[in-house]
């Protein structure tokens, strides 16, 4: 077995050794909740309990595609709240940019649509952003692109004008959408070298702030290899995790976490560091 335990201490020592050359990431809205942004499913501080207030039909409507169709009114005023720009970068995004410059980061699978790993400054081929993200927008009719400065403006304008965007092509007058995946979308095509990366190309997968509820994403955790050794660092225990020999299950908030996975790195100076930046 590639850990002599499993717990941070045994992580350390297995990333220190030098066998563990490669580290993949799997991110959820956990990661981002320190900056300030809600995640899904907290009861009470996610934002599907707190969405009574736009008069869903069920609170995953605001993100699919046939009910933004109907009705874009919904998600713009989440839009409006969870625009990127007001955030700043976590000291768990810190660590991804840390494990990237010590050249041990293999991928960064995230599902967050915060831009936050980039903003950390983690390279943007180090970066798979499965659920797309804010930084761009189209057109849902033509596909055709819409202009980055309008949308900020019209987004955070909304909550005052209630005006949805619309595609400025000749004739269109589509409705237009963030790049991010609604249910009922496929996921960007980069998502396809995925599990070759987990299955192949992978010594060691880290697990962080996410419920796993949400498929195909979810199951990347379960093609990871028996051999390779998964740590989860969450809130609650998720997915399948606590079945494999080598399962680190890290139960807590994951800043708190990662400080203490540093600490046994050696690393804290150097993290607190490129937070602070
Ligand atoms: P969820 O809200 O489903 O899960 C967040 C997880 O992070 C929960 O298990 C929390 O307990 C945990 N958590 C919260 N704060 C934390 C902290 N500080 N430290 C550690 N853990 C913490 O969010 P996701 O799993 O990201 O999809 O949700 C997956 C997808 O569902 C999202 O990408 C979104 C949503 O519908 C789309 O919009 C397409």
């Amino acid at each position: 077995s590639a850990l002599e335990t499993t717990d941070v201490k045994g992580i350390a020592k297995y990333i220190k050794s030098g066998k563990c050359k490669k580290i993949s990431l799997m991110l959820g809205a956990g990661v981002s909740t320190a900056a300030g942004i809600p995640d899904f499913r907290s009861p009470g501080t996610g934002l599907y309990a707190n969405l009574a207030r736009l008069n869903l039909p069920y609170p995953e409507a605001v993100f699919e595609i046939n009910f933004f169709r109907n009705n874009p009114v919904p998600f713009y005023t989440l839009a409006h709240e969870l625009y990127p720009g007001k955030f700043r970068p976590t000291l768990t995004h810190a660590f991804i940019r840390l494990l990237s410059e010590h050249s041990l980061l293999r991928m960064c699978f995230t599902q967050n649509i915060d831009t936050l790993e980039r903003r950390a400054g983690v390279p943007a081929d180090k970066i798979i952003e499965a659920h797309g993200s804010f930084a761009t927008q189209r057109c849902i009719k033509c596909r055709t692109p819409f202009d980055d400065a309008k949308m900020k403006e019209m987004v955070l304008k909304f909550s005052e004008d209630k005006v949805v965007p619309r595609c400025e092509k000749k004739g269109c007058r589509g409705l237009v959408k963030p790049d991010i995946v609604f249910f009922g979308e496929a996921l960007p095509p980069e998502f396809s070298q995925s599990p070759k990366i987990i299955q192949r190309e992978t010594d060691l997968l880290i697990v962080i702030g996410t419920s796993l509820t949400v498929h195909p994403f979810a199951s990347l955790a379960l093609l990871c290899p028996d051999e390779c050794p998964r740590a989860l660092i969450n809130i609650d225990l998720v997915g399948d995790f606590g079945s494999r020999d080598d399962d680190v299950v890290l139960l807590g908030k994951c800043d708190e976490v990662i400080e203490e996975l540093c600490e046994e790195l050696g690393w804290k100076e150097e993290l607190m560091k490129l937070w602070e930046e």
